[in-house]
């Protein structure tokens, strides 16, 4: 069984990251738009990424990762898979932050500028990278 499950957190880990990558790029193209019919379309595509495919994958990676914790407890007296937890709950904070955009956007109150969206979109990546690599080599 608990090979299953590893499959199916790495499946949906890969789909919670489709939508942590792709929201923070609609916000970019939606804090540049100017027309009022383009800011509706971007409020109902970051409304229906948000609910359809950010929320769902980011419950079952977390279901589905701390399921293995509970076969396997003896994993968090490994130093890797603390630093891990420590960095996913830096992603869910961001996802978190993204969810407040959302919203803010969907008031037409958002504050900032394309240009700082840009920067923002990037910050998923410097989770994931040491998160693979930790969960993989586990080098410590
Ligand atoms: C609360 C959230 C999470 C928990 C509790 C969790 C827990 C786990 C556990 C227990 C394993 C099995 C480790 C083993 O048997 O050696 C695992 C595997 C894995 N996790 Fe997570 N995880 C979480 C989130 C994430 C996230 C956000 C990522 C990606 C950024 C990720 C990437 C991976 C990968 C790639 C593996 C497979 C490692 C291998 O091939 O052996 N996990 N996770």
């Amino acid at each position: 069984m608990y090979p299953w499950i590893e499959a199916f957190h790495v499946i949906t880990v890969v789909t919670w990251f489709a939508a942590l990558f792709y929201l923070p790029r609609l916000f970019v193209y939606h804090a540049m738009t100017e027309d009022q019919p383009g800011n509706e379309r971007f409020k109902i595509m970051e409304r229906k990424l948000y609910r359809g495919i950010m929320v769902p994958s980011a419950i079952a990676v977390v279901a589905l990762g701390l399921t293995m914790l509970f076969m396997a407890p003896s994993l968090l007296s490994q130093g890797w898979m603390i630093v891990k937890l420590v960095l996913v709950a830096l992603l869910i904070g961001y996802h978190a932050y993204c969810h407040y955009l959302v919203r803010l956007f969907a008031r037409d109150q958002n504050p900032y500028s394309h240009v700082w969206y840009r920067v923002f979109n990037e910050l998923p990546v410097l989770v994931l990278i040491p998160v693979v690599i930790l969960a993989i080599v586990k080098p410590f």
